[in-house]
């Protein structure tokens, strides 16, 4: 990123797309002072590799317990976080965390139960995170002292899917149905767009950015690119985003998605 952020947060960080965000900010030698690593579970056995990189930059990853499903978790993060951040906010918030549920679920056969597990990760999460971090990133909008928006000053990046896009579901591939999934994501997505429009007067950057095809747990080992290539993309669109961005939906290559 040619223009960083001082304090991020990144929600999944333990495994994924998530920890391969947080390694490039972390060796990548720059502004990112402080990083929020946060995760379900810290001491589980899918932190491990977390763990092995905090330690190794003991100096800018702090991990933080935080379960997005469950709002008293948050506001227990956004406890421990907010001290940490002195006068400076949260510059760039990362709502990355995210479940597939069942893939088979087709509409005829719908599970509720499904649909709100994968709401409650997907949606009400970074819903609930934007909510109580959002002093924190206005107080980064603030403390700036320069007008228009990156993500170097306040935003939030959504991490969506061309599954949350309603023009691209048309004739899609009906082997791997994934309702409850890509309701989710369109419902990330119109969030994304409201936030962009409410949070104008702050200058606080909302955007929606789709990794790709990833070959990580949840997009198997058929998928199109790898961790490193999906992060390195979607960090450099990051560092490119301003004003004109608010409210855009974009891939990690920088192609504009269509909703
Ligand atoms: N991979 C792809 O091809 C692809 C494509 C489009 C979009 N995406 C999106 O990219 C994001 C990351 O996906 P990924 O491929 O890295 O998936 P992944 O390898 O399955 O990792 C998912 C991450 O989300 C975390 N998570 C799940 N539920 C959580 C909860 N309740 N609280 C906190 N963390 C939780 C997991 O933590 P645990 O280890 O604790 O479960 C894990 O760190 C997701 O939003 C996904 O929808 C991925």
């Amino acid at each position: 990123m040619s223009s960083k952020p001082t304090n991020v947060l990144i929600t999944g960080a333990n495994r994924g797309l998530g920890l391969e965000m947080v390694r490039q900010m972390a060796e990548d030698k720059g502004q990112v002072k402080k990083l929020f690593a946060c995760c379900k579970e810290p001491s589980g056995a899918k932190s491990e590799g977390l763990q092995t990189l905090a330690k190794k930059h003991l100096d800018i990853i702090i991990i933080i317990p935080m379960d997005v499903s469950d709002l008293d978790s948050i506001k227990e993060a956004a406890k421990l976080i907010g001290p940490q951040l002195g006068g400076e906010g949260l510059n760039l918030l990362i709502n990355n965390a995210g479940i597939v549920g069942d893939i088979h679920s087709r509409v005829q056969e719908i599970a509720p139960k499904d649909v709100q597990d994968v709401f409650n990760v997907n949606f009400m999460g970074p819903l609930n995170v934007i909510q109580e971090f959002l002093p924190h990133l206005r107080a980064a909008a603030t403390v700036s002292g320069t007008t228009g928006m990156s993500c170097s000053k306040a935003a939030v990046i959504n991490i969506s899917s061309c599954m949350g896009s309603i023009t691209s579901a048309m004739g899609y591939d009906s082997s791997v149905p994934c309702v409850p999934y890509r309701i989710s994501k369109v419902a990330l997505n119109m969030l994304t767009v409201c936030a962009a429009e409410e949070m104008k007067k702050d200058e606080i950057l909302f955007a929606v950015l789709r990794p790709g095809w990833v070959r990580t747990e949840m997009g198997g080992p058929q998928g199109e690119i790898d961790v490193e290539e999906s992060v390195n993309g979607m960090l450099e669109v990051m560092a490119s985003m301003s004003e004109e961005h608010s409210g855009a939906f974009l891939d990690y290559k920088h192609r504009t998605m269509p909703w």
